[in-house]
């Protein structure tokens, strides 16, 4: 299929001050824009224009002939994902499903930050953390680049981006503090419970 860009969830001065509109001008209409339209490029009349993302995506995780589809494929999905992940508004407590399971399978919600904002901070490079759904288990994973669980068949939560366009207008060198800020202020947990 041919992808397209989607619009933000909310408008682009709504994260202030926790993510610029700047900020969100080159990740969305930049960078985001660059990966679909690289993405429709290299998939224009192979076997995978008839597929959906997703399985563009499961097809070529492993094969290094098609890096390019799979990177730029991998990463709009993961784009498109992180902009559902945060909200005006948002983060600090969870609550309904997702709250109930934070708090039987890590012990409460300073445990999973812990580990939310660790696979974060020490994603060597460029990269994201996610949090998935194993089984009924919740688990906090790191991806490198533009690779992602729905490359395995996995289930994603939520994600946040920390390739360095994701936070350096604001944050500069500061990933640790994007990391606390997204937690805290960004997290849209209406759409983690809307996955369980
Ligand atoms: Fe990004």
């Amino acid at each position: 299929m041919t992808m397209t860009l989607p619009e933000l969830p909310f408008s682009k001065d709504s994260l202030e001050p926790y993510i610029s509109k700047r900020t969100l001008e080159f990740h969305h209409d930049k960078h985001h824009n660059a990966y679909v339209q690289k993405a429709n490029q290299l998939i224009e009349g192979t076997e995978f224009e008839k597929m959906d993302v997703e399985e563009i995506i499961r097809k070529t995780a492993k094969d290094a002939s098609k890096s390019g589809i799979f990177n730029n494929t991998a990463q709009a999905w993961n784009h498109s994902f992180y902009w559902n992940s945060m909200k005006p508004k948002g983060g600090g407590k969870p609550f309904g499903a997702v709250e109930k399971m934070i708090r039987e399978q890590f012990g409460g919600l300073e445990k999973f930050v812990e580990e939310f904002k660790n696979a974060g901070a020490t994603q060597f490079g460029s990269g994201w953390a996610w949090l998935i759904l194993e089984g009924d288990k919740l688990k906090v994973i790191k991806t490198g680049n533009a690779d992602t669980p729905i490359a395995q068949g996995k289930k994603p939560l939520l994600t946040v981006d920390v390739w360095e366009h994701a936070y350096y207008l604001d944050y500069q060198n500061r990933r640790p503090d994007y990391l606390s800020t997204f937690i805290d202020k960004l997290i849209n947990w209406d759409f983690v419970n809307s996955l369980l």
